[in-house]
């Protein structure tokens, strides 16, 4: 799969989902769900929640079009290769997305917003996966 990139027509999203405060909602709704999570948890830098949160949000900011801070000091994001050293599979994905529902319901954004951004966070969620049941 391609990597996920921002997209000219971006930049409404994220303004009218809200900007900055509304991914910052966003993702810490989702850490405060995966840092309680057994399966999860065990996965992410223990003594770095807080970098870890940072990181998504920003990534988020920019694929919605926002600030491009995540590769100005990221670099490409290259989100594949990054998960590599974790291993990804149903649960892992499962599990990543039910607190990611819980965080986008949590923002109560428009019928058609929710769906624009809930249709590619299962994508990428569905792209991130690097095991499978038969591995
Ligand atoms: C980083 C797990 C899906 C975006 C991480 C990290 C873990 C992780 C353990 C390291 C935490 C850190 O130090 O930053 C997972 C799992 C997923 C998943 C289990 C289940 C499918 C996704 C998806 C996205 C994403 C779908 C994007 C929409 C990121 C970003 C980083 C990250 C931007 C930081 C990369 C960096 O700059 O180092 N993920 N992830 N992840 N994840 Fe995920």
């Amino acid at each position: 799969m391609s990597e996920p990139r921002t997209l000219p027509s971006a930049r409404a999203f994220y303004d009218e989902v809200g900007g900055a405060p509304t991914f910052a909602r966003l993702v810490s709704r989702f850490y405060a769900g995966v840092r309680t999570d057994p399966v999860l948890a065990p996965l992410y830098p223990q003594d770095d929640w807080d970098g870890a949160e940072t990181r998504l949000r920003m990534f988020l900011e920019q694929y919605w079009g926002g600030p491009t801070t995540y590769s100005d000091q990221r670099g490409h994001p290259r989100l594949r290769m990054r998960h590599a050293p974790f291993a990804i599979g149903v649960a892992e994905r499962d599990a990543w997305l039910f607190h990611m529902r819980e965080a986008v319901d949590s923002l109560e954004l428009p019928p058609e917003h929710d769906a624009t951004l809930w249709g590619y966070l299962e994508m990428a969620a569905r792209s991130m996966q690097n095991r499978w049941p038969d591995d």
